[in-house]
């Protein structure tokens, strides 16, 4: 069996971090959001991955994942190029996949076990969540065990289940995306894609997720999930050098990362390479590779990598690679990109 990970899309509410990388790169709790995904598929027994590249830089995704064995699996490429739609993503595996096959967005994380959920008997099935606010997804409407209606963003209270991002199709999907038209937003949905089947008579499964589950499109997502991950999986691990500070908990310290005078609090991750001197950090923080923390104070936040920080306190902050966040000697000078947010 294929799992296909669609690793484009525009990432628009994820600027300026997309504006040198697709946001599936993005590391929470020290890997790409992708790579937890991938992870989890492997889990699940499936080796065969076809990864969907957007036009964000996709050269970034093949030097970083190559062909896959590093991982434990094995990687086939398809380009889509342009961000047309979930199911013009999916149509672009046509002619790799065969059989039944798993479809997971690259910026979604859904802790669980996928096992039950792909050995689907219909045409389709679709992963659900309960939740409180269903007007702002796409939901499912259920009968006898079976879906029976998709609804976009429902204005009635029609159901309360929503579409997370796991699909599973056999090969009939791409009959039907082959007559879908664009929608308003001008792109071809894998919701219409789905209603299709259901209105051929095709029976469309479904899975109930219990639990935690996020959609890492905004930087509060991606605080969000970093904070879940270190919580759920880190394990206290110091490969690192630790001289004269107090490291408490649940902190992994990677390789050639060295922490002098400082505090740390877990859950966190320290990153290869990187330094942390005179400074706390706080827990819920992941700090990428080859970063500089100095003489300062850094608590639920993700710096990614290259980052030098000097002199200030932190919270609920992204930091994108080799950015600099220092504190001037009277004024503040700062250089920052579109959407970007400074609180001083
Ligand atoms: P979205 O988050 O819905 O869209 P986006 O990536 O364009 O982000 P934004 O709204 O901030 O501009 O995409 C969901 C997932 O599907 C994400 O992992 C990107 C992927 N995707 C594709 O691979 N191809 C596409 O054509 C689209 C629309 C999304």
């Amino acid at each position: 069996m294929y799992a296909v990970i669609l690793h484009g899309g525009q990432g628009t509410r994820l600027r300026p971090l997309t504006h040198t990388g697709p946001k599936q790169l993005i590391k929470v709790a020290g890997k790409p959001v992708s790579q937890w995904v991938l992870e989890q598929i492997r889990d699940a027994g499936i080796k065969d991955v076809i990864l969907v590249l957007g036009d964000n830089t996709p050269k970034k995704v093949v030097d970083y994942y190559g062909d896959g064995s590093p991982f434990g699996v094995n990687i086939t490429y398809v380009y889509q190029g342009e961000a047309r739609g979930l199911a013009d993503a999916v149509y672009k595996v046509k002619e790799v996949v065969s059989g039944k096959f798993l479809v997971y967005l690259g910026d979604n994380l859904v802790p669980y076990d996928l096992r039950k959920f792909i050995s689907f008997k219909g045409s389709a099935s679709i992963l659900l969540a309960n939740v409180d606010n269903p007007n702002r997804f796409g939901v499912a409407v259920l009968k006898e065990g079976r879906v029976v209606k998709l609804v976009e963003k429902p204005k009635e209270p029609i159901s309360t289940l929503a579409l997370v991002g796991v699909y599973a199709f056999t090969e009939e999907i791409f009959d039907v995306i082959e007559g879908l038209k664009p929608s308003w937003r001008g792109e071809l949905e894998i919701t219409d894609a789905i209603q299709s089947l259901i209105d051929e008579g095709k029976e469309v499964d479904y899975e109930i997720v219990q639990g935690w589950w996020k959609d890492t499109g905004t930087p509060k997502d991606i605080l969000e999930a970093n904070s879940f991950l270190l919580d759920r999986y880190a394990e206290r691990k110091i490969e690192g050098e630790v001289k004269g500070s107090t490291v408490d908990g649940r902190v992994i310290i990677e390789k050639g990362a060295v922490i002098e005078n400082s505090v740390v609090r877990g859950p966190a991750f320290i990153g290869k390479g990187s330094k942390v001197i005179n400074s706390y950090i706080g827990p819920f923080t992941s700090i990428g590779d080859s970063s500089e923390v100095i003489d300062s104070e850094v608590e639920y936040s993700v710096i990614l990598d290259g980052v030098r920080i000097r002199g200030v306190s932190l919270m609920d902050s992204l930091i994108g690679n080799n950015s600099t966040v220092e504190r001037g000697k009277k004024w503040q000078k700062l250089i920052v990109g579109e959407n970007s947010t400074v609180i001083i």
